[in-house]
């Protein structure tokens, strides 16, 4: 029952994670359908979250906690978990941000020069851009933050044992246990009486996470002896499918859209996409497109159509065949055109502030 989260290309089957022990997140669905993943059903699973709930509910403080690994171009992949962060910090979370360079260099063999840079200029900068309020964030690196961090990360490896890592995450080295303590930590210490002491956490992430998300819950509960915190809560979203489908990887330029990139070039990409078509003009009009295997129908559901008569609008339409695929690529590609162009502006806008903060909390040296 092991899965590595640092090799998975697919999920295929989400329900799968409920084997695991992640809970379905429908019943929180109505609630919070504010936020467009949860009333799409793209966040699909949580664990904990009633804690969250609760605190939600009656105004009470709790952690918004996640990270990032600074690889590549920040693409509408990772803006999902932007969009996440973001509203639960403007739901009141207290946010804290992980950039995962330790875990870049040692998983991927991003230098840590290039992943410092690749977190502020593509992640931090997006993240702002977005909407992230950055005098309400911590934001560290994990290769240089703050002892009572390190603390923690090395006093949780005595809570597991090498077969539990074993059997949790497959093949294990060096490499992934000190990248699976340092997420612990990251998850952890926000909890620790040098920051908000005890209190719920929720870990938005996607679903490949959920490996760290464990290991994270047992040695919470097995530290008990020597802090008081609770079990971290966390979100499960589905990925984005790349642009020729599979997946949407930043090692990939064409299977994903930059926040960066040049509109006309992101134009282009969306007019060549792997879309849900029929091999002809006669067929899509008989049988009607296919929009749940369509990668330009995944833009405008996760991220160009608010509107939820609009977006339906568009999948009848596709459905019944009454529109061709090139009418509709091109009408994606001119919202995401004009999105791109808004964007960057906003960035440009966001440069300074996301240099300021990725100062802020690291150890002056
Ligand atoms: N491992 C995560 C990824 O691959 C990045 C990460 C590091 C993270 N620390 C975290 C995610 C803490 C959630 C919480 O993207
Ligand atoms: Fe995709 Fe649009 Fe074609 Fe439907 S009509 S398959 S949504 S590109």
């Amino acid at each position: 029952m092991e899965f590595d989260p640092w090799q998975i290309t697919n999920i295929g089957d989400y329900e799968q994670l409920y084997k695991f022990g992640v809970e379905p997140f429908e019943k929180y669905r109505a609630k919070y359908s504010d936020l467009r993943y949860i009333r799409r059903g793209t966040v699909f699973g949580q664990r904990g979250f009633d804690k969250i709930d609760v605190a939600m509910s009656a105004k009470k403080p709790f952690i918004m906690m996640t990270g990032l690994m600074p690889s590549g171009s920040f693409h509408f992949g990772h803006k999902m978990v932007a969009d996440e962060i973001i509203w639960f910090q403007r739901k009141g979370a207290r946010t804290y941000i992980a950039a995962a360079d330790i875990e870049s260099y040692l998983m991927r063999g991003v230098t840590l020069q290039d992943a410092k840079r690749i977190a502020i200029e593509e992640y931090l900068t997006n993240y702002i851009a977005l909407g992230l309020d950055p005098k309400k964030t911590t934001f560290w690196f994990q290769s240089d933050y703050v002892a009572p961090y390190y603390r923690l990360a090395d006093v949780a490896a005595k809570e597991v044992t090498f077969n539990e890592m074993k059997s949790i995450y497959g093949d294990i080295t060096n490499s992934k246990i000190v990248s699976a303590l340092k997420q612990v930590a990251d998850i952890l210490h926000p909890q620790l009486p040098e920051f908000e002491g005890k209190m719920p956490t929720v870990v938005p992430v996607g679903a490949d996470q959920d490996p760290h998300i464990r290991l994270t819950r047992d040695i919470a509960a097995r530290l008990g002896h020597t802090y008081k915190m609770e079990l971290p809560s966390a979100t499960f979203h589905r990925f984005m499918e790349g642009l020729q489908g599979g997946k949407m990887s930043s090692s990939d330029p064409k299977s994903y859209i930059a926040l960066s990139e040049d509109p006309k070039s992101a134009r282009k990409k969306m007019m060549s996409a792997m879309s849900g078509g029929r091999a002809t003009l006669e067929e899509q009009k008989k049988l009607g497109g296919q929009p749940d295997i369509c990668s330009v129908y995944k833009f405008c559901l996760y991220h160009l159509v608010d509107d939820d008569k609009e977006l339906k609008g568009m999948y009848d339409e596709c459905r019944s065949g009454r529109i061709t695929c090139g009418d509709c690529k091109k009408r994606c590609a001119d919202m995401m055109e004009k999105f791109l162009i808004e964007h960057q502006k906003k960035m440009a806008k966001a440069r300074e502030a996301a240099k300021e903060l990725a100062e802020k909390f690291t150890s002056k040296k």
